[in-house]
């Protein structure tokens, strides 16, 4: 499995999320009590990003719609087969490093 750097870790604080992009994915990330989660950004539903929705404990609304998402296993809340791809995450040197297939940086 081989990590790639996305960003620092303090550009997402605690209950915060970000957009990123690796390995060709849109991955959301977000910081739930200090740590970072990444799941797919996009909405099963319509394809909205997660990345900015409302985060209430490990809990994201869907911005567009509302749909709910649990960040640390990318589950949809109410129908597994509609839960987003989670994708492994380190930190090293207080920088964030996803792992994606395929992964490979194509930007901050
Ligand atoms: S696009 Fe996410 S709930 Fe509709």
């Amino acid at each position: 499995m081989e990590f790639v750097d996305v960003c620092a870790l303090e550009s997402i604080a605690p209950g915060g999320s970000r957009a990123v992009r690796a390995g060709g994915r849109d991955i959301a990330l977000f910081n739930v009590d200090g740590t970072v989660h990444a799941i797919e950004n996009a909405c099963r539903h319509g394809g909205a990003a997660l990345a900015g929705g409302k985060l209430c404990g490990r809990i994201v609304a869907c911005p567009a719609h509302g749909w709910k998402y649990d960040v640390t296993t990318g589950a949809h809340s109410i129908a597994p087969s509609l839960s987003v791809e989670k994708f492994p995450v380190e930190i090293v040197d207080g920088r964030v490093r996803i792992a994606t297939v395929n992964a490979t940086q194509e930007s901050i």
